[in-house]
């Protein structure tokens, strides 16, 4: 565990953990504001991702920010994002479980450094780790659970509502919910 930001990030920026370290072309550490309230953890990069070393920079990223933008939520300012795992799997393949493994003790500590109050997960990859193993994101998107006083969420992964935009409006219900889970338990993402 290191206790500071600098630390982690020096550490991770050259993690050679699992073989993904020897594919990437840069390690995606992640993007916002450390001392958020809200923290987002989607599955891992892509190939914008992994070119420009910023999380969410493609298309799927795009449609994070238009929705993040419909609850007042900016990611310079308000939230911090973070991927399950830090480095491209090539070809987009989902990433195994052994490099998730060998990645989640960063985001162990992204976490515990941030301090969120509420999690939300993008996507199956994420929520299975981060909330429960055999979470069904298409019919537990939008639940609100609690563990150790931090609120958490799946949400479909902005890369499926790509592929089914008919689920953008259901989508979109999780982020009124969140903003709801925002206004009860943040006391500065709304006012900074
Ligand atoms: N999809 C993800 O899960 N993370 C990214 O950073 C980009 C696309």
């Amino acid at each position: 565990m290191y206790n500071n930001w600098e630390d982690l990030k020096n550490n991770c920026m050259t993690c050679q953990k699992c073989e993904l370290g020897q594919t990437r072309t840069n390690l995606v550490f992640g993007t916002g504001n450390p001392k958020a309230e809200v923290m987002f953890v989607g599955e891992g990069p892509g190939e914008q991702e992994d070119l420009s070393g910023q999380p969410f920079v493609g298309r799927s990223g795009k449609l994070l920010d238009k929705m993040l933008a419909v609850i007042d939520l900016d990611r310079t300012k308000n939230i911090y994002i973070a991927n399950m795992v830090k480095c491209r799997p090539p070809m987009n393949r989902k990433p195994k479980p052994e490099e998730q493994d060998a990645c989640i003790d960063w985001l162990r500590n992204q976490t515990a450094l941030v301090n969120p109050k509420i999690i939300v997960c993008l996507g199956s990859t994420a929520a299975a780790k981060i909330i429960k193993p055999d979470i069904k994101v298409s019919r537990e998107h939008g639940i609100f659970t609690e563990r150790k006083g931090i609120f958490m969420m799946a949400t479909l992964h902005p890369s499926a509502l790509l592929r089914n935009p008919n689920n953008k409006p259901a989508a979109m219900e999780d982020y009124f919910k969140l903003r709801d889970k925002i206004k009860e338990v943040c006391s500065n993402t709304y006012t900074d």
